[in-house]
């Protein structure tokens, strides 16, 4: 029986994990509550005390904006504790799962970033997720990076699909982002692909993956989809009209990439398997939301 510790287990990613998990091992859930990752001491005699086979780190400083005026704390999570993990696995001979960002990109390319790019983080966030991958590179252990984009999912705090819902009920007009073009992934579809990694971790070599929702879109457009599937599944709605307009219309403190798609085809050619398409995904957690 597989020992599996899940760090971050309350986030988006963390609620699917848990229920996902079981069918590998045993797991070991933690929250903040339990476990607060700005205390290196803390980290330490958790995983000593737990003793696992796999630690999957789906924890993280997330608020992008917040970073620019908190890089201390961001870099303290996202950076200090994979570091900590990584190097309290490799002392196990634990693998180490570890969930990263398409923001480590700079989002200038035009076709799909490879895992190979070189990476330019255009904010403090970014740049402290960046760092937190090449600490864990840096500890030499038996690592997988998974690096995805634009997730949502049904339960843990707020994301895109559920801020639209929330201002598709309050106003007849919204204006949304254009030129921004990424993939949407469903927290679930994350949860399952790393299941299905840690099932057979022997196909997956030590390194930096992609895991997104396969196609590409535009936030406006996917707000444009979210309203109409929320319609179709008699969720009601108030909004109207939903307006495209550019980055530069709609300043935020941190820049964001403006081509955000990451290639898929390391992690297919390791599992033999494909990313559900996005569209799928969303309309099967906006059919849970609306129970
Ligand atoms: N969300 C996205 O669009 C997106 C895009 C690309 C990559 N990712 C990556 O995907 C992973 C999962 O993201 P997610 O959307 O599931 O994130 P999430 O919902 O924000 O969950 C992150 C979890 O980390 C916890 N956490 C924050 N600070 C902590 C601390 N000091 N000690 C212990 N726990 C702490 C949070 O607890 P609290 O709730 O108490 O704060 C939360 O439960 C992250 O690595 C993220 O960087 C996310």
């Amino acid at each position: 029986m597989q020992k599996i510790l899940l760090i971050g287990a309350k986030g988006q990613v963390g609620q699917e994990l848990l229920k996902t998990l079981p069918k590998v091992g045993e797991v070991t859930a933690i929250s903040r509550e339990e476990l607060d990752l700005t205390q290196p001491e803390a980290i330490i005699e958790l995983i000593e005390t737990i003793k696992p086979n796999f630690i999957i780190n789906a924890a993280a400083y997330t608020a992008v904006d917040k970073a620019e005026i908190e890089p201390e704390l961001a870099q303290q999570i996202n950076t200090n504790a994979p570091s900590i993990i990584a190097e309290a696995a490799e002392s196990l001979k634990a693998i180490f799962l570890h969930i990263s960002t398409d923001y480590v990109f700079d989002g200038t390319k035009n076709t799909p970033y490879l895992e190979s790019d070189l990476t330019n983080p255009l904010g403090v966030y970014g740049r402290s997720k960046r760092d937190g991958e090449r600490a864990i590179q840096g500890r030499g252990g038996r690592y997988i990076i998974l690096r995805t984009a634009w997730v949502y999912g049904a339960y843990g705090k707020g994301n895109f699909v559920k801020t639209m819902l929330r201002l598709g009920k309050e106003r007849e007009q919204i204006k949304v982002v254009s030129d921004q073009i990424g993939s949407p992934t469903w927290a679930y579809d994350i949860a399952q692909r790393i299941t299905e990694i840690l099932t057979h971790p022997e196909k997956v070599p030590t390194g930096v993956y992609h895991f997104t929702n396969s196609g590409v879109i535009s936030w406006y457009d996917f707000a444009m989809n979210i309203f109409e599937e929320a319609r179709r599944l008699n969720i009601p709605l108030k909004v109207k009209e939903v307006i495209p307009i550019t980055t530069a219309e709609y300043p935020t403190p941190a820049k964001r990439p403006a081509y955000s798609v990451l290639s898929n085809q390391g992690l297919i050619n390791c599992l033999g398997t494909y990313p559900p398409y996005w569209r799928a995904s969303l309309k099967e957690m906006l059919e849970i939301l609306s129970f």
